[in-house]
């Protein structure tokens, strides 16, 4: 049973995703060099995930790198694929025994040989866990993700009446994820950043000014509680979704 039922919340996001915002503001504070505050990052993320667990989140979507963050410093870049792959490493064995099932959204273009070979491994290996499905948006972009699915659909020949809501979904990397309920984006910033841009059409977003290293389980039980305490209406009038 979620730990979260104890205390009014019996509303709990089947899916939650989450734009991990604010590693560098969080060692500028500190005086870090901004690869230990994405090295904090991952440690913290290890953190939420067992917490998803406890919640009972089904789905969790963590934005990890986005086709934008190829302009970043080279140094930064190369810095962020070797977290990634030494994250897998050390947390694979772990992430299996608590029934974590790893996806990869996004495509492996301009990807390091070994870190490709780490991910599809680690998808490989956790493919029949069902506790929490961890996807895991990298080299992610939510406009990249529409174009190729674009190119995919012509590629199959499909006709335009054959286009339509639920194909479109079929043909994106999410395909048999349910839509994410709840969107988090730590550090304050109000956008989306290419992140989910189709599925997160009717989500419920959640912003807090919380560096993403500091968003632990208690930050992420606020956004829970936050959540449960919403009216989702998918267009319609209070009244109707009352049922009255
Ligand atoms: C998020 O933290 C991590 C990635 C985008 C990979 P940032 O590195 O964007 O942190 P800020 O926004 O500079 O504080
Ligand atoms: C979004 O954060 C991408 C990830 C968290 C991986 P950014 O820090 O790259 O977003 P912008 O560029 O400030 O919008
Ligand atoms: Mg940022």
């Amino acid at each position: 049973m979620s730990e979260l039922s104890e205390t009014t919340l019996d509303k709990v996001p089947v899916h939650v995703g989450i734009i991990m915002d604010g590693n560098g503001r969080w060692t500028a504070e500190r005086g870090l060099q901004r690869l230990a505050g994405h090295r904090a990052g991952v440690e913290n993320l290890r953190a939420i995930i067992r917490a998803s667990v406890e919640f009972g989140i089904k789905y969790l979507t963590v934005y990890a790198f986005s086709t934008e963050n190829w302009g970043r410093p080279r140094a930064e870049v190369r810095g962020l694929m070797r977290l990634l792959a030494e994250a897998i490493e050390k947390e694979l064995a772990e992430l299996n025994e608590q029934g974590v099932c790893i996806r990869h959204l996004g495509h492996m273009e301009g990807v390091p040989g070994n870190l490709v070979k780490k991910i599809t491994d680690a998808v490989e290996a956790t493919k029949d866990n069902d506790r929490l499905i961890l996807n895991v948006a990298f080299n992610y972009g939510g406009r990249d993700e529409m174009v190729r699915a674009i190119q995919s659909m012509i590629r199959d020949g499909l006709q335009p009446k054959e286009i339509t809501e639920e194909r479109i979904s079929q043909y994106l990397f999410t395909k048999d994820i349910p839509d994410p309920d709840l969107v988090i984006r730590t550090s304050g910033e109000f956008r989306t950043s290419n992140f989910l841009m189709w599925q997160a059409a009717y989500a419920e977003w959640y912003i807090t000014p919380v560096y993403w290293p500091s968003f632990g389980k208690e930050e992420l039980r606020k956004a829970l509680l936050n959540y449960a305490n919403r009216e989702r209406r998918f267009g319609k009038t209070s009244d109707q979704v009352k049922g009255s």
